[in-house]
């Protein structure tokens, strides 16, 4: 197994993204610490990462709230042992579908400010402890888009690109002590478009027409990819995105 003896920190593991990474990580034998708002969400993941075999702890934390934030890793390095991945896959509370020139300033900032600043509170924490130890991985998901601009995106976009700036600043400042800092690197997941949404079909069809494979990595396929790079088998990665976008973005 990739990650026995790991213990990871996922916040927004409640969600579609981080429950499929919750179990990815537990059936690569990590301990899994899952945190988010509501703990009804959490436990439906947990339950089936145990019902798996594995081990699973749930937790009610704020991603954006800076004490909550530090309490929790704190208290999972103090009764785990250490924090050996972080990966913050939270909502970003982004508003889509109208120009920018109709967008009000709180609308376009809402993803920017909620993306940073959750990432630099989990970011942080994590790697106070992870210094410490001299080992540590910290995971985001998002990416620059490969330069690929689309309309009507409001600030989420915008909000991605800057977490791929502050992922670089990070990587350069921690590096030397030992940890790392990767993206996952998506160009969305259909999976994720739930059945019976208005559009879905057509929005499905834009994920897919440009990628070389002509298909989205599925919700188990981030999993896999995550739990590679979260091991110490990619340990050579760092500072940089994973492309997981089956082919729409050419590197
Ligand atoms: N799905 C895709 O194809 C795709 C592509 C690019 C980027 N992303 C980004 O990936 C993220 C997750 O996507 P998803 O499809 O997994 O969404 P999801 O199913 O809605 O999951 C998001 C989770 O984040 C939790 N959350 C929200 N705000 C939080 C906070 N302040 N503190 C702690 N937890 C919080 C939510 O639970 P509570 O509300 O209970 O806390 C929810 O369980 C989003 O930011 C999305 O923009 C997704």
């Amino acid at each position: 197994m990739l990650l026995e003896h790991k213990n990871a920190v996922i916040y927004g593991g409640g969600g579609l993204v981080g429950g499929a990474v919750a179990r990815a990580f537990a059936r690569e034998g990590a301990r899994v610490h899952l945190a988010g708002r509501t703990l009804a969400k959490l436990d439906r993941v947990a339950a089936d990462i145990r019902a798996a075999g594995g081990t699973a702890e749930v937790a009610e934390v704020d991603a954006l709230d800076e004490q909550a934030v530090n309490r929790f890793v704190d208290d999972v390095a103090a009764r785990a042992g250490s924090v050996d991945i972080s990966f913050n896959v939270i909502s970003s509370r982004d508003v889509q579908g109208t120009p920018l020139v109709e967008l009000s300033v709180g609308d376009f900032l809402q993803p920017i400010t909620t993306v940073l600043r959750s990432h630099f509170l989990t970011g942080r924490a994590a790697a106070r402890h992870m210094i410490g130890q001299g080992s540590g991985v910290i995971l985001a998901f998002g990416g620059s888009g490969g330069g690929t601009v689309v309309p009507n995106l409001g600030g989420f976009q915008v909000a991605l690109e800057a977490l791929e700036a502050f992922r670089r600043q990070l990587a350069c400042e921690v590096g030397p002590r030992g940890v790392r800092v990767v993206t996952l690197q998506t160009g969305g997941v259909a999976e994720t478009i739930p059945e019976g949404y208005e559009g879905r079909e057509e929005l499905v069809a834009s994920l897919v027409e440009p990628t070389l494979l002509k298909r989205t990595a599925t919700l188990e396929d981030v999993g896999n990819v995550a739990a590679f790079v979260a091991s110490d088998k990619a340990r050579t990665m760092t500072a940089t995105g994973v492309n997981i976008t089956c082919g729409a973005i050419v590197d």
